[in-house]
């Protein structure tokens, strides 16, 4: 068998399961795509057929808000069929496997698979065991990766800095749990921001040697200084053995994102978080909503860059089928 590649042999992306080995080109093109997809505040959302006759099934083992909407929402709109799979009402419950499930939407005429597990490994999995007209779309891997939040960032840095190259990124709080940290490492990296720290407390700081390049920071005080970019991180409570959670109000005494801290910043740095949001822990609820905030923003590019993607693998998938 070969190794899995996310891309077919002639390097048209098929699955998305992690942002690795992404170059900046295939980033940039994927974003320039999510651009198109955007309409301003009051105007009606956009829409096409790129989709029209294919069906998108949403597997979410994990809870979501904005991952599995903005997904539904993305196919709706390029004219998709999509059904939700609730897993506590499926047979998963009842001990069928993975694979029975998948082949059992399959049997169905689902052509897009996009899944959210707390397991790593899933989607990879799945991708290797679907027909050739399949493509399996990661909606967040356990701690490893959520690639089309990685994209979504990537786009929003984009938009309120208009690149990369000149920009202090600081990502802050749990790195060591956020599959968010990990794709923004991959993206940020591939895209050649200039400087990209990590700031964390010890308990929540990757291994050493992971994220090379990035500078560690152990204090919020320093890692934020002369930011362009704070995106800040949820505590990862459902990836934590109890006795390393920390306690609420020290957490946020010590590595909140308040108001005073923000200043350090510079004056026209912008605050991130990919939600959900623990307001009074990692963030004050002043800045979530402040001027500096970009947080809804990156809802709204979240459905821009799932319809680039979702439109991305039909796309490649109609050239293959045009190709036999
Ligand atoms: N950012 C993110 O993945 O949010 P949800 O868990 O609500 O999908």
């Amino acid at each position: 068998m070969l190794p899995f590649s996310q891309f077919d042999r002639h390097g048209r992306l098929r699955h998305l399961i992690t942002l690795e080995g992404f170059s900046a080109e295939q980033i940039r093109e994927l974003l320039e795509r999510a651009q198109h997809f955007l309409r301003r505040p009051g105007e009606l959302a956009a829409r096409g057929h790129a989709l029209a006759g294919i069906t998108v099934g949403n597997i979410f083992t994990e809870p979501s808000t904005r991952t599995r909407s903005s997904f539904e929402l993305a196919a709706r709109r390029l004219g998709a069929d999509v059904i939700n799979l609730e897993i506590m009402l499926s047979s998963r419950v009842k001990g069928e496997t993975v694979l029975d499930t998948i082949y059992t939407l399959q049997a169905m005429a689902v052509d897009v698979f996009v899944i959210r597990d707390a397991e790593p490994g899933v989607g990879q999995f799945v991708a290797e065991h679907v027909a050739e007209h399949v493509s399996v779309l990661s909606a967040g891997e356990a701690h490893l990766s959520h690639p089309t939040q990685g994209l979504l960032d990537a786009l929003t840095i984009l938009q309120f800095k208009g690149g990369f190259r000149d920009l202090v990124v600081a990502v802050v709080g749990d790195v060591r749990h956020s599959r968010v940290a990990r794709s923004a490492y991959q993206v940020f990296t591939a895209l050649g921001v200039g400087e990209l720290r990590i700031v964390a407390p010890d308990a929540l700081m990757p291994e050493p040697g992971e994220m090379p390049g990035a500078k560690r920071f152990g204090s919020i005080e320093a890692g934020i200084a002369h930011a362009d970019v704070v995106m800040m991180l949820r505590i990862q409570k459902e990836r934590m053995a109890d006795a390393a959670i920390p306690d609420p109000h020290d957490y946020f005494a010590r590595w909140g994102l308040n108001r005073a801290r923000l200043k350090l910043a510079r004056p026209e740095a912008i605050v991130m978080h990919p939600g959900p949001m623990n307001r009074e822990i990692e963030i004050a609820g002043e800045v979530a909503d402040g001027p500096q905030s970009v947080i809804r923003q990156q809802v709204t590019n979240g459905v821009a860059v799932r319809m680039a993607v979702l439109e991305r693998v039909i796309q490649n998938r109609n050239l293959r089928r045009d190709a036999r």
